[in-house]
């Protein structure tokens, strides 16, 4: 068993602690809330998945943005410092899932939710993007964590939250 004050320590290393939430938090709870929708888009019908498949994209992309404006740009300037050819790879595959996203947004609403095909198009893309997002969990976060202090993945906790206050805030 951990003892109590080492638990709290590492929350406070990782930013775990109440009312300081940093960037990994916030992407993570939409990470999260981005799965719960992708499965209430797949079993709604008529009406509702239409609005819920645009919430979804509207997320999605916020969410894609912020983490472009604000995260990526980090990421690369430790694999830029970094010597590990690992590091600089994993810059380069997120932006290229980011891209290959943004195409299929682009063919599912081209589709539409009313069409025979819509649900097969769309488990696929929730494919891809649990995919890409278990990668940034894997593989970005971690390196955000111990590399970045904590005030500073704080800061960018908040500009990914003021950046997207109306697609996250429903
Ligand atoms: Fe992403
Ligand atoms: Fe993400």
């Amino acid at each position: 068993m951990r003892k109590p004050e080492a638990i709290a320590l590492e929350r406070v290393r990782t930013g775990y602690v109440h009312g300081m939430s940093d960037v990994v938090d916030v992407l993570l709870g939409q990470h999260e809330e981005a799965r719960a929708l992708f499965v209430r888009v797949l079993g709604a019908t008529g009406q509702d998945k239409i609005e819920l498949f645009a919430m979804l994209v509207e997320k999605l992309q916020a969410h894609e943005r912020a983490e472009q404006e604000v995260v990526h740009p980090v990421l690369a300037e430790i694999t830029a410092e970094s010597e590990d050819r690992l590091d600089d790879r994993v810059a380069e595959d997120i932006l290229d899932e980011e891209r290959a996203a943004d195409q299929q947004i682009a063919q599912l609403i081209a589709i539409g939710p009313g069409d025979s095909t819509f649900d097969r198009h769309l488990a696929d893309f929730q494919i891809a993007v649990l995919a890409h997002a278990a990668h940034e969990e894997e593989q970005e976060f971690p390196l955000l964590r111990s590399r970045v202090e904590v005030g500073r993945l704080q800061a960018m906790g908040a500009r990914v939250l003021r950046s997207q206050t109306e697609a996250w805030s429903s």
